[in-house]
């Protein structure tokens, strides 16, 4: 007789014999992916998932072929056993394909495979699925329990007692015949309540926007304010294309003014507002404008006892907003008259005195102001006819 406390352990031994010999499986797919129909520009989503042991591991490809872009994300779960192939935003044609999942393990190999096609937005059937109301920005307080997440019929996404694993970012995926469309994602958060109480969270806003363009003229100055408000209050700082402008002390009171000196280029400055809840950015344009060229080609036209035209190029390529003329009678007291703002580039200077010469230029206003005067052209007005 074996001694009643022997067994259990010969037992246990038998069953770990058993998983070693009879257990192993090769793989078999518990998701397959489905076809798709979705937009130019949309989602594709496809699942994949197997069971085996050991464990299988799956794979995506493109017709047989391993595949790698930007636009493709490949997120695994299930210890690398089921394996969301996302591809965003879709492009026509190169994204229609057959894509494949592979899952492989030391028993075996099992493959499936799916198609997607793509419909450009102004080709789509009258059924297509459209998304009435994107999801939108949450923040909640953390609680636990079990059997918390459903969808609503409303379409709602509803988390009891959410958890620190619900956070990240959600969207939803409409679907019939016709194809699949994705709304835009949106953020979930979850916060202690004894750190962050529900009413004082307040996602990152500007509450002074720098301007969108700022034009000035070479050399000059410039500060370009950004003020932030939110709670927890977000930090703000200045970039110019990649670069850090704000050193990052100045960061934490929610208001950021960059101060630029001697300007000589334009560039692009983006103001970067970030806290937990999320980042925004408002972006400001330094437009370095000179004043306008004098206008070139003044050419006489035309010439009357009283009246002279004269034409002219206008000399540069910068928007030009109106013209000046002035004209003086050639003598050694007379001075340059200005006469009103014009649009043209062509005109009749009217009232003059016959058989006079005068000296007519021209000058360039643009949103700087005015630029420097045309060479003058000389003209002389015909004798009086009687
Ligand atoms: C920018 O602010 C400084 C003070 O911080 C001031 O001296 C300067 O005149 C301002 N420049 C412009 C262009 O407003
Ligand atoms: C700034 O952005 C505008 C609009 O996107 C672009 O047209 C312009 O070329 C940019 N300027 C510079 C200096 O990068
Ligand atoms: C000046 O000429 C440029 C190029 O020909 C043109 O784009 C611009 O509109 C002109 N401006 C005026 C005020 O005529």
């Amino acid at each position: 007789m074996i001694p009643a406390g022997h067994l259990p352990i010969l037992l246990s031994m038998s069953a770990l014999l058993l998983t070693g010999s009879l257990a192993l499986s090769p793989p078999k797919f518990t998701k397959v992916p489905k076809d798709i129909i979705s937009t130019s520009g949309g989602v594709a989503s496809f699942v994949c998932q197997a069971t085996g042991d050991p464990k299988p591991r799956v794979t995506w490809n493109k017709n047989g072929k391993s595949m790698s872009s930007q636009r493709i994300e490949k997120i695994e779960f299930d210890g690398g056993a089921g394996v969301v192939l996302r591809i965003l935003p879709l492009r026509a044609p190169q994204d229609e394909d057959i894509y494949g999942c592979v899952a492989e393990n030391s028993e075996g190999k099992v493959s499936v495979q799916a198609k997607l096609s793509i419909i450009s937005e102004d080709l789509l059937p009258a059924g297509f699925p459209k998304i009435e109301k994107n999801p939108q920005l949450k923040v909640v307080s953390r609680t636990t329990s079990n059997g918390r997440i459903k969808q609503l019929r409303s379409g709602a996404l509803q988390i009891d007692n959410a958890e620190d694993s619900d956070e990240g970012k959600y969207e939803c995926m409409a679907s019939n015949v016709e194809g699949v469309r994705h709304s835009s994602y949106s953020r979930l958060y979850v916060r202690d309540p004894r750190v962050y109480p529900e009413e004082r969270i307040i996602p990152p806003h500007f509450s002074i926007i720098p301007p969108a363009t700022q034009e000035i003229v070479p050399g000059s100055s410039a500060n370009l304010t950004c003020v932030a408000a939110g709670s927890p209050m977000p930090c703000v700082k200045w970039m110019l294309n990649s670069e850090d402008l704000t050193p990052e002390d100045d960061y934490l009171d929610g208001s950021s003014i960059l101060k630029l000196k001697d300007i000589l280029e334009s560039a692009n400055y983006t103001c970067v507002v970030k806290s937990i809840l999320g980042i925004i950015k408002a972006n400001t344009q330094i437009i370095v404008k000179s004043l306008p060229k004098p206008p070139t080609f003044l050419v006489l036209i035309e010439t009357t006892a009283t009246s002279i035209t004269i034409a002219w190029d206008n000399g540069s390529l910068e928007p030009v907003s109106h013209y000046i003329i002035e004209y003086s009678a050639k003598s050694p007291e007379s001075k340059f008259k200005a006469m009103d703002p014009i649009t043209t580039t062509r005109y009749s200077i009217r009232g003059l005195s016959p058989n006079t010469d005068y000296e007519i230029r021209v000058s360039a206003f643009n949103a700087i102001g005015q630029g420097p005067p045309s060479d003058p052209v000389e003209a002389t007005t015909l004798k009086q006819a009687n």
